[in-house]
């Protein structure tokens, strides 16, 4: 099957990465808007004229299915996105909440971009759900500075220690798992493995992985070696 996966930038490589390790034998065709990034704090309508350029493009490549593997796209776009095309498309969001819904945790944390806290999709009524808006993540991890602004970062979640869990609602966070977890006593969601887990793709015998992006800079390329350790080109 040809999967067509497209975000703002390096994030939706998180969830290409999840879908990878469960059905590797795929081609994958991945666009990367990271010339208009970051989407996070952007009007519902240029948002959905970006998603619209993106799945374009990879309509153009021929994919069998679109997974929108952005919070932001799927929070705002996905019933606009749904009604305006024929092929199956996937949101990043609702496994997770259908997730959230069954498991066992009551005091959860969500974190994402400004507009997807702002859509307040993640509101579930049988929890205690604390939503905050963590913006200043998404350049830190497409810069590559991770390491140099931990202490932001921790400060900014404090709040969530000793949560039952904390929801990595933009796909591109879960790039702080391991600093998360060294220092906020919490369990954290990564969408995309609820996603590929959720979701049923048959393999097929033709394995491949392109990688198309509207800039490219060091800190991507840096960025998607840390994340894929299959074979990929990238365009
Ligand atoms: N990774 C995207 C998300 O899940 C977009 C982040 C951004 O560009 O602000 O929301």
């Amino acid at each position: 099957m040809r999967i067509g996966v497209f975000d703002s930038g390096i994030g939706g490589v998180n969830v290409l990465s999840s879908l990878i390790k469960k059905y590797p034998n795929n081609e994958y065709i991945y666009f990367g808007d990271t010339l208009n990034l970051p989407y996070g704090n952007k009007e519902k309508k240029e948002l959905l004229k970006l998603a619209c350029n993106a799945i374009d493009f990879l309509l153009s490549k021929h994919v069998d299915i679109i997974i929108i593997a952005c919070g932001t796209i799927s929070s705002n776009c996905y019933d606009d996105l749904k009604n305006k095309y024929d092929i199956k498309i996937y949101d990043i969001i609702s496994p997770t909440l259908n997730y959230l819904k069954e498991c066992e945790f009551k005091n959860i944390g969500v974190i994402g971009t400004t507009k997807t806290i702002e859509s307040n999709i993640f509101k579930i009524s049988n929890k205690n759900i604390l939503m905050k808006q963590t913006p200043s993540f998404v350049p830190i991890i497409e810069n590559n500075e991770i390491d140099d602004k931990q202490d932001d970062i921790i400060n900014e979640l404090k709040d969530f220690k000793n949560f039952d869990a904390l929801v990595l609602g933009c796909t591109h966070y879960p790039l702080l798992k391991n600093l998360i977890q060294k220092n906020i006593n919490v369990k954290t969601i990564d969408m995309g493995d609820i996603l590929a887990n959720s979701i049923n793709i048959s393999n097929n015998s033709t394995k491949s992985c392109e990688l198309y992006f509207s800039k490219i800079d060091k800190n991507l390329l840096d960025n998607i070696k840390k994340i894929l350790n299959t074979n990929y080109i990238i365009k």
